[in-house]
């Protein structure tokens, strides 16, 4: 088992499309573990995107983020990060694959609609800036041998 982190961003909980990209994780077999509404502040914005702080487009991504509400969330399954990231496409909505959330949803580099951790450091990371371990309800579905076979 695997855990990742989602956030679903400003122009996702605008344009009322939290319900569909919540469905298809569900649907694909991952598990929501934890879940929170939060308004990200500069300052945590400048920590969740460290790596791109000294961009020269990171201010206009800061604004967007810090824009609205956001929702972040945790997901457990197996291989999750690598698969949350497919399922998410390529960065640029321009450019991801149909069948895709960005592919199917996004016509933009920056409103992308979801954020996926890239990497197990990442991950775990990203979890601890949004959650305490209180606030992780790990379980097993009772559905999990209607969803793969008891060896995978
Ligand atoms: P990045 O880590 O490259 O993409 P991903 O979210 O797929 O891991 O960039 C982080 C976010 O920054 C990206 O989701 C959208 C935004 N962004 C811009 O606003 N402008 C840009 O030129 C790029 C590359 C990204
Ligand atoms: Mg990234």
């Amino acid at each position: 088992m695997e855990r990742t982190f989602i956030l679903l961003k400003p122009d996702c909980v605008q344009r009322r499309l939290m319900g569909d990209v919540i469905g298809r994780m569900e649907s694909k077999g991952l598990n929501f573990i934890a879940m929170k509404m939060l308004q990200i502040t500069p300052d945590l914005a400048k920590q969740h995107y460290a790596e791109h702080v000294e961009k020269g487009w990171y201010p206009t991504l800061e604004g967007f983020i810090t824009g609205g509400p956001v929702m972040a969330a945790v997901l457990e399954g197996l291989d999750a990060i690598r698969v949350v990231r497919e399922m998410l496409g390529a960065t640029n909505g321009l450019q991801a694959s149909p069948g895709t959330i960005r592919g199917d949803y996004s016509s933009s580099r920056q409103m992308n609609l979801v954020h996926g951790s890239d990497g197990p450091e990442a991950a775990c990371r990203e979890i601890s800036l949004y959650f305490s371990d209180e606030e992780l309800c790990s379980y097993e579905p009772t559905i999990t041998p209607w969803m793969r076979a008891a060896d995978e």
